[in-house]
């Protein structure tokens, strides 16, 4: 009898154990803190950038996969190319798969509204980086961590201002716009308006969009040089579409940063080359090293703390001599 009892009783504890057990795995596979890590506590985040337009996108690229790797999160990264719907698209699939944090630099600003209610119904946080969306609903991010743009675009225009004070005669003004839609494209070109339109000798003959690339600005500023041979200044919302510029000026037989004074933003190592050059003559800082303080966020959120809901980058301006003292040690 007694060892009946004992081999009931074993067989109960038994079973007892590998329920317990099959309990333990379902709640590391399917609940919010599995990822899809495989059974491993690291964190999953899930990243989609907007695609590799330019030097300042690479390195902002460097700095997320960098930051994650010395942060032990899982990073899931996708290229989004540059369109909206491959964005949405992978943020359905980090739905699906379940990461702990969704983060990513929305293309445009509009058009988020429904993907990022499904990330909030699915209890998945959001982290917008870079770029904010206009979505009025701000509950579903939890934060926002970059630049302000118009600030950005408010010292360009202030550079100018100055450069041109006691000059009574016309400036005309061209300028490269970023991307459609984009939130530093409207937001560098509000900041710049809002500035110059203090004084009507400041003209801007020309605007259109170079998307951020350098040979989409090489193109429209070619097409610039010969619609308007009187442009005194180029605007341009980052290095990239200026460096093209450069070129297309070159090749006009004009003298880039004399002839035609530059504005860029963004101070990545090849626009503050030309301007330690003196072929730019300003440059705005945007500050892509957004990694580690992403990976701080995305560890907090997902511990449950309360966070900022807007993380503003710290950034600088440069002149030629500054560029010059600047490059040596300039990490991107
Ligand atoms: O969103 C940041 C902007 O995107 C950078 O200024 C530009 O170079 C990039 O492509």
């Amino acid at each position: 009898m007694r060892y009946l009892e004992d081999v009931v009783l074993k067989k109960w504890s038994a079973a007892v154990l590998a329920g317990a057990l099959a309990l333990g795995a379902l709640a590391g596979c399917g609940g919010d803190d599995a990822g899809s890590g495989g059974g491993d506590d690291k964190l999953v985040m899930g990243f989609a950038q907007v695609g590799a337009e330019s030097g300042w996108r690479t390195a902002n690229t460097k700095s997320i996969q960098d930051s994650a790797a010395k942060a032990g999160i899982e990073l899931k990264f996708f290229d989004a190319q540059g369109k909206q719907e491959n964005q949405i698209k992978a943020i359905r699939n980090f739905i699906t798969q379940r990461v702990d944090v969704i983060a990513f630099s929305p293309v445009v600003e509009s058009g988020w509204g429904p993907v990022l209610k499904e990330a909030k119904d699915a209890n998945i946080p959001v982290i917008l980086t870079d770029r904010a969306v206009d979505t009025p609903d701000t509950t579903l991010y939890k934060t926002f961590i970059g630049s302000d743009f118009v600030l950005e675009g408010k010292k360009a225009g202030e550079w100018l201002v100055k450069e041109y004070e006691g000059k009574p005669d016309t400036v005309n003004i061209v300028e490269l716009q970023g991307t459609p839609g984009a939130a530093p494209a409207n937001d560098r070109k509000e900041g710049f308006g809002d500035v110059i339109k203090a004084d009507p000798k400041f003209k801007v003959i020309a605007s259109q969009t170079g998307q951020f690339t350098r040979t989409d600005g090489k193109e429209v500023m070619e097409a610039f040089l010969k619609a308007h041979p009187d442009i005194d200044v180029l605007y341009a919302h980052n290095d990239d579409m200026g460096l093209g510029a450069i070129e297309a000026i070159e090749a006009a037989g004009k003298k880039p940063g004399t002839d035609i004074k530059i504005i860029t933003v963004d101070a990545v190592k090849d626009g503050m080359t030309a301007l330690s050059q003196g072929k730019i003559n300003f440059i705005v800082e945007c500050s892509p090293l957004l990694g580690p303080q992403l990976m701080d966020l995305a560890k907090k959120v997902h511990a449950g703390e309360t966070i900022e809901t807007r993380v503003l980058t710290e950034e600088t301006t440069f002149n030629q001599e500054q560029a010059t003292a600047a490059l040596p040690t300039r990490q991107y």
